[in-house]
């Protein structure tokens, strides 16, 4: 059965940075670059290569400059970013010459007080530098807001919480704002409350949604934001993913069953299939284990 074409979706991989910060043993660095050559390879607009944060924090991305350097120049170059929390990740930034990078903030004071052991507060101050300089050097800023659907720590949160978050960072500069379910909680009456709280407050043109699977319900979730106008959907290669400063979280969205579902419905992603399989089967062989994406299992059992 052929769809009827929807129009274009975008899909933001985030496979090498949230898929892999949560990794217990280290994947070495030659590896995060096939992972990352195999993403490019099959046609996903943007890449979120790793992450500029402390090494001590986030061990398993400890080799972000030696990975982002090594597409310094190249024609890829431009579609990936890393997460800056603070000046010292961006000026790594800098010196690795990326394209784009992503700031982010909790919807709960707890979470960011855990995350990146500053207040909000704090957090908007230590932003400010980071918004300035890279307006100064064209870089493009995105940011995040972590745990809108609910916190680890507080539980279920005021989707107003959320929504205020991403008017101030997109009034600080970012180019468009990416909701996050942090733990995987959310349920489809739940998201269509959380954006229409947000659409008070932005346009949802600018909004991404970042849905993490613990209970399943992501794609669910994606389904009530692309009914709602939402085009640009996070995802990880696999389902790979997890947050080790959100006790409970698991993977993120694996980017095969969105990608999958999509294009069944007649959205467009520019994403090849076929080499979207690929680099899963090469994630599984790196990570030397299946990974949770149904649609990458059934493409695999059926090829
Ligand atoms: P801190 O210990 O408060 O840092 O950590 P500090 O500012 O006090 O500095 C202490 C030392 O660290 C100094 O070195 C700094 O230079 C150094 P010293 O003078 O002692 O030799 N330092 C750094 N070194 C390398 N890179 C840096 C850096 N910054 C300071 N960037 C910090 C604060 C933010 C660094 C730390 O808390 C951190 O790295 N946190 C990151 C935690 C993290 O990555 N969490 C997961 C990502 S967020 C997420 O998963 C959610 C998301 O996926 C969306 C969703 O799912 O909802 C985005
Ligand atoms: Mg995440």
């Amino acid at each position: 059965m052929s769809a009827e074409p929807l129009g274009r979706v975008r899909v933001y991989e985030v496979g090498p940075r949230d898929g892999l910060q949560n990794e217990a043993t280290f994947i070495p660095t030659e590896d995060k670059i096939t992972l990352i050559e195999a993403l490019l390879e099959a046609g996903l607009p943007t890449i979120e290569a790793s992450s500029f944060v402390h090494p001590r924090w986030i061990p398993a991305l400890a080799d972000a400059d030696a990975v982002l350097n090594h597409f310094k120049g190249s024609p890829h170059a431009e579609r990936l970013s890393a997460l800056v929390p603070n000046e010292r990740g961006l000026s790594r930034a800098e010196a690795s010459e990326v394209r784009e990078v992503a700031v982010f903030m909790s919807a709960s004071e707890s979470h960011n007080q855990r995350n990146i052991n500053k207040s909000r507060a704090e957090a908007y101050s230590a932003f400010e530098p980071i918004f300035e300089s890279c307006a100064r050097r064209g870089v493009r800023v995105r940011a995040y807001v972590s745990v809108v659907w609910g916190c680890p720590y507080e539980g279920e949160l005021d989707p107003r919480a959320g929504a205020e978050v991403a008017e101030r960072l997109l009034g600080m500069g970012a180019y468009e704002v990416s909701l996050g379910d942090t733990i995987g909680v959310g349920n489809p009456v739940q998201t269509r409350r959380v954006l229409e709280a947000v659409a008070e407050r932005v346009p949802l043109e600018r909004v991404a949604m970042h849905m993490h699977d613990t209970w399943g319900r992501a794609l669910a979730n994606c389904l009530v934001g692309l009914e709602m106008g939402i085009r640009t959907f996070d995802a990880s290669l696999g389902g790979l993913g997890g947050c080790p400063y959100a006790p409970g979280a698991s993977g993120n969205l694996a980017t095969e069953d969105l990608i999958a579902m999509l294009h069944e419905m007649g959205y467009e992603t520019g994403v090849k299939w076929e080499s979207l399989i690929e680099a899963g089967r090469v994630a599984q062989r790196l990570m030397g284990r299946s990974l949770p994406s149904r649609a990458l299992a059934a493409a695999l059992a059926s090829c």
